[in-house]
């Protein structure tokens, strides 16, 4: 890694130290205020899947969960249910998940690997690049133009290891525009294509998708709503952040970081008594650990302001090149899964479907963002700008 990159990530760890040592943290300018009804309002979750996922990248996969030509997920995205595919050139597509013949829905399985997308209603049949192959008993159904019913392409590009998609077939796709010179700089120096996407599962709750988000950019919870889990190794409130407009990333100490409280570190590298996390809006939460990385990611229901589905990813070194035979680093990765899916239901998710239910409140009165949810301040300001940009 290049001498700048570390020498700058030092210099922030040095000043979440210092925050430590002095009970502070980094800041925004002002509190921010913010009305219930954004929660539970379906026409603005309706604005919100057009003019944030309808216009902007988010992430749906790690690329090495379609490794091959063939190999296939499908994801319901707030606007369209979504096939994306690996192709023959390496590339991959995304498509709507739907047979353009009668409309239903072409393929039903969450994952799998084929040659073709065959329908099982009247078995009309789609190549992985899209066009469609098969009408069945052609000769009665008339004149059909072929090139204009092959599936319907989402724009979808493969970047850092992972697979983007804009949820909106007239869209177009740049994901180094989107996340700006220094997120892609940033991206471009780990190596997260290189890692195993080892466990990915997804959770529908019943609590809109920007509660959930918040709730994963919070350094100031961990305490109160985790005393006994991530509050005994990660220090509440202490956050060194830098913001690039939508997107921002921070460092939080870990427990492990108070030998240096007293004595100083000098020179020595700090990058293991830290957590490290960025937001990549408009819907993930990047978590980079000492050697591997977790992702969240937070998706509004296609109908519901009050619903949306988490997913939930680990991007690991294979076995080989963390010198463990098979049955240990499985054993080591389920562990550590299980005890991260703990903390999300018995912790987070009960306070988050209690928020949702508490936002209904048709006379909740203004709430907040203090000046200490940093990155909080970053996803709630990315929206409004997207918002407002949509309805000019
Ligand atoms: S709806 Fe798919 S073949 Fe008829
Ligand atoms: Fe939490």
């Amino acid at each position: 890694m290049d001498a700048e990159v570390v020498a700058d990530r030092e210099a922030r760890i040095r000043r979440a130290l210092e925050h430590l040592r002095n009970d502070t943290t980094d800041q925004m300018e002002k509190v921010s205020p913010f009305e219930a009804v954004d929660y539970t309002d379906p026409d603005l979750a309706r604005r919100e899947r057009d003019l944030v996922f309808g216009r902007v990248p988010s992430i749906v996969l790690h690329g090495s969960e379609i490794p091959s030509t063939y190999d296939f997920k499908t994801v319901e995205l707030p606007r369209n249910n979504a096939i994306v595919v690996r192709q023959r050139d390496g590339g991959v597509k995304a498509f709507v998940n739907l047979c353009r013949h009668r409309g239903a829905l072409l393929e039903e399985e969450a994952s799998g690997r084929c040659r073709l997308f065959s329908c099982r209603y009247h078995r009309w049949s789609y190549d992985i690049d899209g066009s469609l192959r098969t009408i069945t008993r052609d000769n009665t159904v008339g004149d059909v133009d072929r090139a204009q019913h092959g599936l319907v392409e989402l724009p979808c590009e493969e970047r850092h290891g992972f697979v983007w998609v804009v949820d909106n077939a007239e869209g177009e796709i740049d994901v180094k525009a989107w996340l700006g010179e220094e997120m892609d700089a940033i991206l471009a120096t780990y190596p997260i294509a290189d890692l195993h996407c080892i466990r990915s599962e997804g959770f529908a709750e019943p609590v809109n998708w920007k509660i959930m988000q918040d709730a994963f950019l919070d350094g100031y919870h961990i305490q109160y709503a985790h005393p006994n889990t991530a509050a005994k190794h990660i220090h509440t409130n202490v956050l060194a952040f830098e913001d690039f407009g939508n997107h921002c990333r921070f460092v939080a100490p870990r427990k492990t970081i108070d030998r240096f409280l007293e004595e100083d570190p000098g020179d020595r590298s700090l990058v293991d008594f830290v957590t490290e996390t960025h937001f990549l809006g408009p819907n993930t939460t990047l978590l980079k650990q000492p050697d591997h990385f977790q992702l969240l990611t937070f998706r509004p229901h296609p109908t519901s302001a009050e619903h949306c589905v988490m997913e939930m990813r680990l991007m690991v070194p294979s076995a080989e090149q963390m010198g463990l035979d098979e049955e240990r680093y499985e054993r080591l990765w389920e562990k550590n899964w299980q005890i991260l899916i703990a903390v999300l239901h018995e912790e987070d998710f009960p306070v988050l479907r209690a928020s949702q239910r508490g936002m209904r409140s048709r006379n909740a009165g203004s709430m907040l963002l203090g000046r200490n949810e940093v990155a909080n301040q970053v996803f709630q300001r990315m929206l409004r700008r997207l918002l407002d940009a949509g309805e000019e």
